[in-house]
C-alpha cells in the first residue's frame, strides 16, 4: 500500500495474480470512475509486469474533478503566494528524497533507462525549486498615471482551473512544467496523464499533497484522449488549457480551446537538426548524436531525428557513429548497463517500422539498425535496434516528419548556408544544434535557425528549467514553458488604477492640453 491511500491492492476474482488498483484523485478522494472501466499500465520492457490498474475515465469523472478544482480555487487563489511556494518547495524536497524509487517507478512505466528516469525525477525537483522561488516575485509592473494624484500598475492574477494534458516521454518533469507554475500563479488544476504513464503523475502529486497541497486544488483524472481529454479541453468551467504531445492532436485541441476562447498552450512535434560542420570537434558530435538521437530511444520531441553533415567530414563522421550505434546496448532500462531502453508501446514501434520503409522506398541508405528486436531477452517487450539511414535528401518524408523513435537521418551537403536551409526546410521549429568552433558561423546559427531553442556544441536535447521551452512554426502556438514564459500563461494581466485626487478626473481629456 502507498502512502495517502492513493492505491489499494486489487485482485480480480478469477485471478490469482494482484495489481494495484489507482482510482482518480477528486476533491482529495480516490473515486472510481463512473464508467466502471479500467486499464493496466504494462511495462513496455517486460509484458509480465503490471505496474497497476487505471481507471478509464469518461466525461462525468472530468465534470466532477472541474468541479473539485473550481470550489478548492475559492480559497487557493487566496493564499498568499509564498505560501503557496513553500509548498512547492517542501514537494521538491519530497520528491529528492524519493528519487530513485519515483526513477525506478518510471523506468518501469515507460522503458527509459535509469540514467534518465532519474534525471526525468530531478527535472521536477528543480522545477519545484525554481518556482517556489518565484512566489516571491511574480513581478508586475507600476507606472505613471498621465492624471494627478493617481496610481497605476498590472498585477498578475491567476486564471482559474486549468486542463492539463501530459505526454509519457517526460512523465514526471512535463506535469511538473504545467502543475507548479500553475499552483504558485493560484490556479487550481485538473491533469490527465497520458495512459501509458499515469504512476508518475500520481507519484508527484502524492509529494504536493505530503507538503500541504490542500484537497481539489490538484485533481488527476486518467484515461484515453477521447473519452477524458476531449471533455476536459470543451469544459465551460476550464479557464486554460495546457498541452503537449502530437501536433496531429495539438490541432484538434486548439481548434476546440478556440471556440470557447480558452488560452492554450500547445507543445508539440519536432524534426531537429543537429548541424556538424567541417571545423567540429567530431568524437564531441558523434557524441552528441548518440545522447541526442538515441536517448529515450529517440522518444523526445528535441530528439536528434536529422544529422547535416558538411561532406568534407561526413564520410568520417558516419563511419565513426554507425560503429557507436552497433555497440549500444539495447535492452531493460533497469539494468544499469543498459544504454537504450524499449520503446513506449507497440504503436510506437509500429511507427518505426513504418518509417523504415517509406525512407527505404524513398532511396535512403540503411546503415544500421531497422527493425525490431524480438529475440530472447527482448521477447517481452517493445525494442526497436538503434537506426541511422545515409544519404537522405532534405525533402524526403524521413527528413520532413516526426518518427518519435530511435531512427535518425544523415544528409550531406556542400556549405553552411546549404546546412542551414536543409535545417530550416521543414514544417517544426523546436530545437537545433550547431558543431563548429568558427564563433561567427555560432553566431549566424543562433540567429537563423528556425528554432525555439538552439545550442552550440551541444546536441539538441538537454534543456533547462528557468529557460523558456518551446517551439515556432507547427511546433507551438507561441506559448512556453519552462522560465517566466509559464508564468505569463498562468496569469492574466490586470490593470489597476487609483484615484486618490478626490475629483472626477478623465484620462485622454483632463489632461489633453
Ligand atoms: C522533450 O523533448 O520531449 O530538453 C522534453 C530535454 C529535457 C526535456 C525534453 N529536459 O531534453
Amino acid at each position: 500500500m502507498r502512502l495517502l491511500g492513493y492505491a489499494e491492492v486489487f485482485r480480480p476474482e478469477e485471478s490469482s495474480v494482484s495489481h494495484t488498483l489507482y482510482k482518480n484523485l477528486i476533491g482529495g478522494h480516490m473515486v472510481a470512475s463512473h464508467t466502471g472501466k479500467t486499464f493496466l499500465n504494462i511495462n513496455p520492457a517486460n509484458s509480465d509486469d503490471v505496474i497497476g490498474e487505471f481507471q478509464a475515465s469518461g466525461a462525468k469523472d472530468i465534470d466532477d474533478a472541474v468541479a473539485a478544482a473550481a470550489e478548492a480555487y475559492k480559497t487557493w487563489r487566496l493564499v498568499p503566494a509564498p505560501k503557496r511556494a513553500e509548498i512547492l518547495y517542501r514537494c521538491g524536497e519530497l520528491l529528492a528524497e524519493r528519487k530513485e524509487s519515483y526513477a525506478r517507478e518510471m523506468t518501469r512505466e515507460m522503458g527509459k533507462v535509469l540514467s534518465e528516469t532519474r534525471g526525468d525525477v530531478q527535472e521536477a525537483i528543480d522545477t519545484a525549486y525554481y518556482m517556489a522561488g518565484e512566489g516571491r516575485r511574480l513581478f508586475g509592473q507600476t507606472t505613471p498615471s498621465e492624471l494627478k494624484s493617481k496610481f497605476a500598475m498590472s498585477v498578475r492574477m491567476p486564471v482559474g482551473v486549468v486542463g492539463m494534458i501530459a505526454p509519457w516521454n517526460f512523465p514526471m518533469a512535463i506535469p511538473s512544467w504545467k502543475l507548479f507554475p500553475a499552483l504558485v500563479c493560484g490556479n487550481t488544476c485538473v491533469i490527465k496523464p497520458a495512459e501509458d504513464t499515469p504512476l508518475s503523475t500520481y507519484n508527484l502529486v502524492e509529494c504536493l499533497t505530503e507538503a500541504g497541497l490542500p484537497p481539489g486544488v490538484v485533481n488527476i483524472v486518467t484515461g484515453f484522449g477521447p473519452d477524458a481529454g476531449a471533455p476536459l479541453v470543451a469544459h465551460p468551467g476550464v479557464r486554460a488549457i495546457s498541452f503537449t504531445g502530437s501536433s496531429e492532436v495539438g490541432r484538434i485541441v486548439g481548434q476546440t480551446a478556440a471556440a470557447n476562447f480558452k488560452p492554450c498552450s500547445l507543445e508539440m512535434g519536432g524534426k531537429n537538426a543537429m548541424i556538424v560542420l567541417e571545423d567540429a570537434n567530431l568524437d564531441l558530435a558523434i557524441e552528441g548524436a548518440l545522447w541526442g538521437a538515441f536517448g529515450t530511444t529517440g522518444q523526445r520531441c528535441t530528439a536528434t531525428s536529422r544529422i547535416i553533415l558538411h561532406k568534407k567530414i561526413a564520410a568520417e563522421f558516419t563511419k565513426k557513429l554507425v560503429a557507436r550505434v552497433d555497440a549500444l546496448k539495447v535492452g531493460d532500462g533497469l539494468d544499469e548497463h543498459t544504454q537504450m531502453g524499449p520503446q513506449v508501446n507497440q504503436q510506437q514501434i509500429e511507427t518505426s517500422i513504418r518509417y523504415c520503409e517509406i525512407a527505404q522506398k524513398e532511396g535512403a541508405k540503411l546503415l544500421t539498425g531497422g527493425s525490431v528486436l524480438e529475440d530472447g531477452s527482448y521477447d517481452k517487450g517493445h525494442f526497436f535496434a538503434p537506426t541511422v539511414f545515409g544519404g537522405v535528401k532534405p525533402k524526403m518524408r524521413i527528413a520532413q516528419e516526426e518518427v518519435f523513435g530511435p531512427v535518425v537521418s544523415l544528409i550531406e551537403v556542400e556549405s553552411f548556408e546549404e546546412a542551414l536551409e536543409a535545417a530550416n526546410g521543414i514544417q517544426y521549429g523546436l530545437s537545433t544544434a550547431l558543431y563548429s568552433k568558427d564563433v561567427n558561423k555560432a553566431f549566424q546559427a543562433m540567429r537563423d535557425l528556425e528554432a525555439g531553442i538552439t545550442y552550440i556544441n551541444a546536441p539538441t536535447i538537454g534543456a533547462e528549467v528557468h529557460l523558456p521551452f518551446g517551439g515556432v512554426k507547427q511546433t507551438g502556438n507561441g506559448h512556453r514553458e519552462g522560465g517566466t514564459g509559464a508564468l505569463d500563461f498562468y496569469t492574466t494581466w490586470k490593470a489597476v488604477y487609483v484615484d486618490y485626487s478626490d475629483t472626477l478626473q478623465r484620462a485622454q481629456i483632463d489632461n489633453a492640453d
